[in-house]
């Protein structure tokens, strides 16, 4: 049976139903995945400890619900096609025959390396399909895979395998990004340095650029893999048994590992990628995420596959080798549907038309925007010179904690409105709440993001910390899962997402802790004190801007500015670089010593008119000097 809404009707239809028989609903969902052992019970909850168990009893492998499940019924079906770096390169087609061989010798490879159920394994991998492969071997045999975006540096890297404890990493010698070709492996060798439980490092060859082996710990995936059989039998998996931990950034300066479990996400990523992007067997499906972040897992790797989908995976940018790479891929893939982040399409536009009108883009059917809010003049183009004025475009709103798809319309079924996420999916109960806590009701209101009740796909706590879980998500608004955004629903019950409105800022569409880029910034021995504001970007979304107070001597302030930025990029990544630094004699702060960010938010985007009172301040008079030297 399928659990494709065709119709608004239907969506309203199941949405109620949802809301007023949550158990009846998700049951029937649950019903067409495969489980071992049924549930006991469908969902068991409270937002106060928190304590959130779905599928309870049940008995599962999320892979054999993507492999064995279509490989019998369409082992021919290409389940991953891979493009490379390089348009001229050869490509990769992957069936899901070729998939369950290639998941299971893996997974042999890793359990003959003593890995066994309930290790963690971290995955720092480039997008080649070995990287989903990896994934997935890991759930086979019942191991937790965190996997780190590779474009984070050693730092980065060795604080979240020292959190998780872990102990493989699987890795690649290089990485091919557009021009550059940046090396891995190495950057793993310097985490490793900082690190004590790391058993085995596999290095999947990509760039053949040379690299060191250390004897006894590194080992190269053609080696681990040869001679492994590929059938790997499933290990029994309790619903709410881990599946992975991905750490993501929050307003304090550590990032937290949050936890998925097997159950619930795969119920919650299969239904909403079928109904989010109403893919039909035959499609072609291409989300250009990496798989380092949370939309790589639930919307490259485990909701299309769990479909049965064609996913598309792309290792390169969107630039290279020019402004009209998106566009050949979707051409010579006949990609349907489309899934990138406001930020692709935003730097696209600067290129004009052009790139886009030169391509043949009729496949397109769907397209999909995720990650930060979307400014009209983006979705306009998106719609109009991407889409052709033909394909709905689907704005969705989520969150790594919420695993999957929480507000967005069903494409071609909810009516768009631009920069609006539009309706939540069946199952999701959003309310809006003032500062108080008290639900604002109705329509025409604008507060925070909260959510009433529990879904499959939620967070079950943060690695190794609950008492963070709770205090992040749980404890500011009284039973309800607060999402650290700010919302508006308007006369018609759409919902606009208006940003965060914690100190999480989102660059590009990920997500950085102002505290986590200031403690990198401390880090340089000549910085006394920082503050770090997000401010408005035309393409970025958010620029990160730096306020810092240092000492000077011996060092202009350009070779300073730069040293800053380096040390960013050494503890963090790329990423996290600011894009404007600005020297300060010292920063607005309140009489019991706090920083006045919202004079500092303001100075960054440019508004200064109405700064408010500044007269209580301990130091009004620095107000003015950071005005005048603003960037
Ligand atoms: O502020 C929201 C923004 O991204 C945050 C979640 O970031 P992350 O966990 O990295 O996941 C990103 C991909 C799911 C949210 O709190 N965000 C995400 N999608 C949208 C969005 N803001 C506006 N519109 C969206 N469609």
């Amino acid at each position: 049976m399928s659990d494709r809404i065709h119709t608004l009707s239907g969506y309203i239809h199941e949405y109620q139903r949802s809301v007023h028989q949550p158990e009846q609903f998700w049951s029937r969902i649950a019903d067409s995945f495969h489980w071992k052992k049924r549930w006991e019970k469908i969902v068991e909850w409270n937002f106060e400890e928190p304590k959130i168990e779905w599928f309870k009893g049940a008995k599962l492998n999320i892979t054999e619900n993507i492999l064995e499940k279509h490989l019998f019924t369409m082992g021919d079906k290409p389940a991953i096609i891979w493009e490379p770096n390089e348009p001229g390169d050869e490509n990769q087609t992957i069936t899901f025959r070729q998939l369950y061989e290639k998941v299971n010798q893996f997974a042999n490879a890793m359990k003959a390396k003593g890995i066994k159920k309930g290790d963690r394994v971290i995955i720092y991998m480039p997008m080649v399909p070995e990287a989903a492969i990896a994934m997935l071997a890991c759930a086979r045999i019942g191991a937790v895979h965190s996997v780190v975006f590779a474009g984070f540096s050693s730092n980065a890297l060795a604080d979240r395998i020292n959190d998780c404890q872990a102990k493989m990493v699987l890795t690649s010698d290089g990485n091919f990004r557009g021009a550059k070709s940046i090396p891995v492996k190495a950057v793993v060798d310097e985490a490793l340095v900082k690190t004590k439980t790391i058993e085995n490092v596999i290095v999947f060859k990509r760039t053949g650029e040379g690299v060191e082996m250390k004897a006894g710990r590194d080992i190269w995936w053609e080696d681990a893999i040869k001679g492994q059989s590929t059938e790997c039998s499933a290990e029994v998996m309790d619903a709410e048994d881990m599946l992975f931990i991905l750490y993501t950034s929050g307003s304090t300066g550590k990032p937290k590992g949050v936890v998925h479990t097997c159950g619930g996400y795969m119920v919650y990523t299969k239904y909403s990628f079928e109904n989010v992007f109403q893919y039909d067997q035959g499609d072609v499906y291409w989300c250009t995420a990496d798989v380092g972040w949370i939309t790589g897992h639930s919307y490259i790797v485990y909701g299309p596959l769990l479909a049965g989908a064609t996913t598309v995976m792309f290792e390169g940018v969107p630039t290279y080798p020019d402004a009209g790479r998106f566009w050949d891929v979707v051409d010579k893939y006949k990609v349907n549907q489309f899934y990138t982040a406001p930020t692709a399409i935003r730097a696209l536009q600067a290129y004009g038309t052009e790139p886009v009108d030169k391509r043949d883009l009729s496949s397109l059917k769907v397209l999909g925007t995720v990650g930060e809010p979307i400014n009209e003049e983006a979705w306009h183009w998106y719609h109009s010179h991407v889409g052709k004025g033909k394909c709905p475009v689907v704005d969705t709103w989520w969150q790594t904690e919420t695993g999957g798809i929480m507000i967005s319309p069903l494409a071609g079924i909810t009516p768009t409105k631009p920069s609006y996420a539009t309706l939540p999916l069946p199952g999701i109960q959003p309310v809006i709440v003032d500062a108080d806590g008290n639900e604002l009701k109705g329509n025409s209101v604008e507060g925070n993001l909260c959510m009433k009740f529990p879904w499959p796909g939620m967070l079950r706590t943060t690695y190794g910390d609950h008492e963070r879980c709770k205090n992040t998500y749980f404890a500011t608004y009284k039973n309800m899962y607060f999402t650290g955004d700010g919302v508006k629903r308007d006369e018609d019950g759409y919902y606009r997402i208006l940003g965060r409105v914690d100190d999480v800022i989102n660059v590009s569409g990920h997500r950085m802790g102002t505290a986590e880029v200031e403690n990198a910034i401390n880090e340089h021995p000549k910085v006394i004190e920082s503050a770090v504001v997000g401010y408005p970007h035309e393409v970025k979304g958010q620029g990160i801007y730096a306020y810092v107070i240092c000492d000077l001597e011996n060092r202009t302030e350009e070779n300073l500015i730069n040293e800053i930025s380096e040390t960013v990029r050494n503890i963090i990544g790329a990423i996290a670089k600011p894009d404007k630094i600005q020297v300060v004699s010292g920063l607005p702060k309140t009489r019991s010593g706090k920083i006045m960010r919202r004079i500092l938010r303001k100075i960054a985007e440019g508004d200064t008119s109405n700064l408010g009172d500044t007269s209580t301040l301990l130091n009004p008079e620095i107000v003015d000097e950071i005005k005048a030297g603003a960037k």
